[in-house]
């Protein structure tokens, strides 16, 4: 059984708040995912993935201007990778501008060619709008502001026939959701949002478990 936890955005807050949370995530879990809004805590996240061996992070929005970003702050950094442990395909996308490039295809295709273990997709925009428990209707996604977003839709689409789970960042809260193309859950609560958590899955190949830890 594979346990993977996933912590969300910083998005300029404290450091010690992601600190907070990577934390108790790399304490319980096999392997570790942050979803990008990382600024400013760089440092954070560089100490933990030398130390721990186990953190795995992709870049967002607040990650790509400066003063303080990726490029600066992480060199030599993939922004976008794919491992495949105890059975489980992770791949890592780096979506911030609202494209997916085409080295991301080149590793979506080549699994898609062969699916045959359960895919964990991680890109810090969500593909479509969020339902907030108040109802209202988010669109705080990829291609915000010029929606529909041709790669979002695009990647969709992709996804449809291979029952992958997304995780997303971006929105500073937790929810978890089942569009068409795969189960989703987001998780923003890295250090931006008020209550400090992150998001614990057991994985085996039949199937998993999400829990929301809150600190
Ligand atoms: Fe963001």
């Amino acid at each position: 059984m594979l346990k993977l936890a996933v912590v969300g955005d910083l998005s300029q807050n404290d450091p010690s708040r992601l600190a907070q949370a990577l934390d108790a995530a790399i304490g319980v879990a096999d392997v570790v995912v942050q979803l990008g809004d990382i600024n400013p805590g760089y440092d954070v996240v560089k100490d933990r993935m030398k130390s721990s061996g186990k953190l795995l992070c992709i870049p967002g929005n607040h990650d790509t201007q400066g003063p303080g970003n990726w490029d600066a702050s992480l060199p030599g950094t993939p922004k976008q990778w794919q491992k495949s442990i105890q059975g489980i395909t992770l791949i890592g996308l780096d979506n911030t501008n609202d494209t997916i490039d085409q080295a991301a295809w080149n590793m979506l295709n080549a699994y898609a060619a062969s699916p045959a273990q359960p895919l964990f997709l991680f890109c810090h925009k969500p593909l479509s709008p969020i339902v907030l428990p108040d109802g209202t209707e988010s669109t705080h996604i990829m291609g915000e502001g010029a929606l529909p977003c041709a790669d979002a839709e695009k990647l969709k689409k992709f996804l449809e026939p291979l029952d992958a789970t997304l995780c997303h960042g971006h929105y500073h809260g937790w929810t978890l959701m089942k569009p068409g193309y795969g189960t989703v859950v987001l998780d923003g609560r890295g250090g931006a949002a008020p209550q400090i958590g992150y998001t614990l899955f057991y994985i085996q190949p039949e199937g998993w478990v999400a829990h929301s830890v809150t600190l």
